[in-house]
């Protein structure tokens, strides 16, 4: 299909040729796509700071970046990185993880994955930010091209875990590593989320029980993998992520 035009969350189906998707999931996706494209940002670095984030880390950023957060937690405690390695941020969103990670790259790169074509990151650190606005479930990405990869709730919000925990196993080196937030279902979800056909859209419907994340993990491959950190989420838990793909 030839799209004519800019591109924006209503543009029908510019990420999915019709062999790879059923129309639900394309539904589904466009609903997410327009619920964060049309996202205000509102007390980003109030929201940070209480999701564990230094607040002298979130004072350092500019208030424009840090407006449009939407993660689950903080992701870069004890993540050491040497200087140069590539970093692909999964479901980016606006990019604050994706510019604290180039802040920490001075000869590396950083590529922010993002579906939604409106919250691809607008602020780039040293022009070290390469965007692009691809599904995660299918990333538009070489094999074994990245040293790291790093989410903050996205993958919660995946149709299928298996696909997403897939590439990103597909994507990153061998040695590479896994570091994540991602939300976790600790009891059952009340009725108003239950009966939300659209429960993936606010996030908390798309989150497995703990055991259940861990082997979505282990079958794409990933060995080591541990969440902690549990914290509080709405109705549900935010856990840090790690995991790593051996040689
Ligand atoms: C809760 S927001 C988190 C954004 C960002 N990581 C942060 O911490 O601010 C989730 C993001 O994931 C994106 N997303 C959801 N499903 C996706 C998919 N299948 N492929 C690519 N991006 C996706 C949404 O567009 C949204 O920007």
């Amino acid at each position: 299909m030839k799209i004519e035009g800019a591109r924006s969350c209503e543009t029908p189906l510019f990420l999915y040729p019709e062999h790879m998707t059923e129309t639900w999931e394309q539904q589904v996706k466009a609903q997410i796509r327009r619920r964060y494209a049309n996202q205000i940002g509102e007390n980003g670095a109030a929201k940070a700071i209480e999701h564990g984030y230094p607040s002298d880390l979130i004072e350092s950023l500019p208030p424009a970046l840090i407006e449009g957060y939407s993660g689950c937690g903080y992701l870069f405690e004890g993540l050491e990185f040497s200087g140069d390695e590539t970093v692909v941020d999964l479901g980016s969103g606006a990019g604050v993880d994706s510019y604290i990670a180039s802040t920490r790259l001075p000869r590396g790169t950083v590529i922010s994955v993002d579906m939604t074509f409106e919250m691809l990151p607008k602020i780039n650190y040293q022009q070290l930010l390469i965007n692009i606005c691809g599904d995660i479930e299918y990333l538009p990405l070489a094999d074994a091209c990245a040293d790291i990869i790093i989410a903050n709730a996205s993958f919660n919000l995946a149709i299928s875990k298996e696909k997403a925990f897939a590439e990103a196993f597909r994507v990153v080196k061998s040695n590479g590593k896994l570091v994540a937030r991602d939300l976790i279902k600790t009891e059952d979800l009340p009725a108003e989320v239950l009966s939300d056909p659209l429960s993936y859209n606010t996030s908390l419907g798309g989150a497995l029980e703990e055991d259940a994340l861990i082997t979505e993990i282990e079958k794409a491959g990933f060995k080591n993998v541990t969440l902690s950190d549990h914290r509080p989420f709405s109705y549900v838990h935010s856990v840090k992520i790690e995991a790593m793909k051996l040689s």
